[in-house]
């Protein structure tokens, strides 16, 4: 059934792999920027909310993917990223409460980033929440989470929907705000939420360049310009890297779902990010280095895909090693194109 589909922030990376599932559909983007694909376009920000009623009402669905995303970045400009995140979900609801026709269902793109470190397994003390790593945990090498009643060393367990959320940064923290409202407001408003949490999206149409794009594009960047890659800590920390079609396809997949839901979108494969590095380094013939951290980072990250299986009935479909070489097939077409049209 032909339904109508407005995509709020949908000219980014997400949204365009998502609008590729959308041909069923009527589709509209709502952005700042037009979007590279061919779509009905409302030129508009996310905080303008009698704009955006105007957008949704009528509308069928709504899949949110308005967001500053830089975890690094909402450190330095903390009230930005909690106007533009939070109010933004807000301005939704609003808009939502206002519309004379109000979408069935809203579809909003969460982050594996509101789990924190995590739950581990402490031999003695069971389910734990560790503390983030001290700088002197860190400076001493001592990399794996530790139990924070006895002070062993833990095991990580995948991450699940109903684990306790820990946000360890301002982006993060809006993340759990967007959850909240999304959430909250759906049996007020007569709409079902899902909840998305993506783990590490990479894929084509991740720019290299920005301090907002994720390692795999960094590393095959850095690789083909024949640099070495360096991998912080010991490179056995761990990561769930899923491809971008295949989070378009768990949004599309999401427009069927009639309940409320909170659902991870990862593979559930942990990769350690020395055995990324050495897959993309080994393609390029460069060497990986070893060392240094960066305080703030988690040590461990994958999806318990339970509730995807079984809710969604879905799985991601892309091998690493093929999310990989299709992922560089782009970067080398816009690395060619860039030199073509510079004189
Ligand atoms: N990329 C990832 O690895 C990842 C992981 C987890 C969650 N997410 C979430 O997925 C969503 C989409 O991420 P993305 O990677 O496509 O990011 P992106 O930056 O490529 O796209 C975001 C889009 O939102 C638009 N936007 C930003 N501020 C706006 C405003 N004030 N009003 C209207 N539009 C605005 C931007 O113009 C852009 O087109 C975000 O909510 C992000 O938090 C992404
Ligand atoms: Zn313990």
């Amino acid at each position: 059934m032909q339904v109508k589909v407005v995509m709020i922030g949908g000219s980014g990376f997400i949204g365009k792999h998502t609008a590729k599932f959308m041909s069923g559909n009527d589709l509209c983007v709502y952005d700042l920027v037009p979007p590279e694909f061919e779509s009905e376009y409302v030129q508009g920000n996310v905080l303008d909310e009698k704009r955006l009623e105007k957008c949704v009402d009528g509308s069928d669905a709504v899949i949110f993917l308005a967001s500053l995303i830089s975890v690094p970045r909402s450190f330095d400009t903390v009230a930005e990223y909690m106007n533009v995140n939070a109010c933004g979900a807000a301005s939704l609801v609003e808009a939502i409460k206002n519309a004379s026709k109000r979408p069935k269902r809203v579809i909003l793109s969460s982050s594996a980033a509101v789990y924190g470190e995590g739950a581990y397994v402490c031999d003695v003390h069971g389910k734990v929440y560790p503390l983030p790593r001290s700088q002197d945990q860190l400076n001493k090498g001592s990399w794996e989470p530790r139990c924070p009643y006895c002070g062993r060393e833990v095991k990580p367990l995948p991450q699940a929907e109903n684990d306790e959320l820990k946000p360890l940064s301002p982006y993060a923290l809006t993340k759990q705000v967007q959850e909240w409202l999304i959430t909250a407001m759906a049996p007020r408003l007569g709409y079902s939420a899902v909840v998305l949490r993506y783990f590490n999206v990479y894929g084509p149409g991740q720019r290299p360049d920005s301090p907002y794009s994720g390692v795999i594009t960094r590393f095959i960047s850095q690789a083909m310009q024949g640099r070495r890659l360096q991998v912080f800590e010991d490179g056995l920390q761990t990561r769930d890297y899923i491809y971008a079609d295949d989070v378009g396809a768990a949004n599309a997949r999401a427009l069927e779902l009639e309940e409320s839901a909170t659902i991870n979108v990862g593979t559930g494969i942990r990769t350690t990010v020395l055995q990324l590095a050495k897959l993309i380094a080994g393609r390029h013939g460069v060497d990986v280095a070893v060392g240094g951290y960066r305080q703030g980072d988690i040590r461990h990250s994958v999806a318990s895909v339970e509730v995807m299986r079984t809710r969604l009935g879905w799985q991601p479909r892309t091998a690493l090693e093929d999310g990989i070489a299709a992922t560089e097939s782009w970067m080398n077409e816009s690395a060619h194109l860039k030199s073509e049209s510079t004189p």
